[in-house]
């Protein structure tokens, strides 16, 4: 990862905390201000000295520069210390060939940035627990790291296309990975695996598929050589989805493929009550970004009705991962803690007849309560 300790002429060591703010489509711009509020707290009540600069992704982009990943977006990431970004995707871009379309612009960061790891945590938040479908007392203490891979296997895999086989149109996807791609996945998973209950659950679907065969087989060979302290255990992708379910509290580190992990991070942030809660890192050996794991939520964009506490808490992360506050990582999430405790809810979050909050009035909860953990 970039420095951010830069030694200046005198000497002394002068913070450099430049992020690339890259707000997105739909909603994104909506709770990325809010995530901005919580950076202003944190400059003039913590003494974090941050600085950002917007760019454009996804549909935001391609209006803007014919890109969704656009040079000038490409640039500013490269230099600063860490990327964060809203959410892309609108139905007004769906139509586009498929280069164009703002998820293009996601994969296309997440490969330029080599941001191979994925982290997504899932934890229950006890004033949350009848927020959720599931029963109190299977998700009271859900503690999750989903670990899922995120430039490779089968969004990546070559070939690809749809064409005309034998007079039909036939349509193909490549899922692949190579032992390396494995092991630098199940390296990071399992070292996470040390700092938390010390457990890693490896999903694939070997029982069919000979890439998670290779899967399973390079994950044991780690494991055996260099990660034996960590209990290791295998499971069929489709058990899995099932068991997060029926028994969410058996996981502390699940790491997974790119698909794989794409769906179950989705059904494991519905544990939690609402998918509008989950942040994530995506970490890779130069870069990192940070973005809530909902997406754009073109339905409700624009009318300050969404749950910005994802990125809240994926700013969070950023302080903790890329910018050495692990301090102020800690205030963020206690901030968000309290505002919950205090019942301050966002309609994603509220029972029914519960009042709520627009995405506006979150932030300024959560920015009020930090100032008062100045
Ligand atoms: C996610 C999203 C993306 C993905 C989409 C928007 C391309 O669902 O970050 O989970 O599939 O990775
Ligand atoms: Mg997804």
């Amino acid at each position: 990862m970039d420095a951010v300790f830069v030694p200046n002429k005198q000497m002394e060591y002068v913070v450099s905390l430049k992020i690339a703010v890259l707000p997105g489509d739909g909603i994104g711009p909506e709770i990325i201000r809010e995530a901005l509020k919580v950076m202003d707290v944190l400059n003039d009540h913590f003494g974090l000295n941050a600085e950002w600069q917007e760019a454009g992704i996804g549909g935001a982009g391609y209006e803007a520069s014919g890109d969704p990943y656009p040079e000038a977006t490409q640039k500013l990431a490269h230099c600063s210390a860490a990327v964060l970004l809203g959410a892309v995707g609108g139905p007004q871009w769906e139509a586009l060939d498929k280069p164009l379309r703002p998820e293009a612009g996601l994969l296309r960061i997440r490969e330029d940035l080599g941001l191979f790891a994925n982290y997504r945590p899932t934890k229950v938040h006890r004033q949350m627990l009848e927020a959720s479908t599931l029963k109190p007392e299977v998700i009271d203490g859900v503690d999750i790291m989903v670990v899922r891979e995120l430039v490779s296997g089968i969004y990546f895999g070559q070939p690809r296309g749809i064409e005309v086989r034998d007079g039909e149109r036939y349509g193909f996807n490549t899922m692949g990975y190579r032992e390396s791609e494995i092991r630098r996945i199940a390296r990071k998973a399992f070292e996470a695996a040390r700092l938390r209950s010390n457990r890693v659950c490896s999903v694939e679907k070997a029982n069919v598929l000979d890439v998670s065969e290779l899967w399973r087989s390079v994950v044991i060979e780690l494991h055996q050589s260099e990660f034996s302290d960590v209990e290791l255990s295998h499971m069929y992708v489709d058990n899995a989805a099932m068991q997060l379910i029926r028994n969410p509290k058996q996981f502390d580190v699940i790491v997974t493929g790119n698909l794989f992990g794409d769906i179950l991070s989705d059904e494991a942030s519905m544990l939690t009550g609402s998918i509008g809660m989950l942040p994530s890192a995506s970490i890779g050996e130069k870069f990192a970004m940070y973005e809530p794991i909902h997406g754009s939520a073109p339905d409700i964009a624009g009318e300050n009705r969404a749950n910005p506490l994802a990125t809240i808490l994926s700013v969070a992360m950023m302080l903790r991962y890329s910018l050495d506050r692990a301090d102020l990582a800690e205030k963020v999430e206690q901030a968000v803690e309290m505002t919950l405790d205090d019942g301050i809810r966002t309609g994603d979050l509220a029972s029914a007849g519960e009042a709520s909050v627009s995405c506006s009035g979150m932030g300024d909860a959560v920015c009020e309560r930090l100032v008062r953990l100045a």
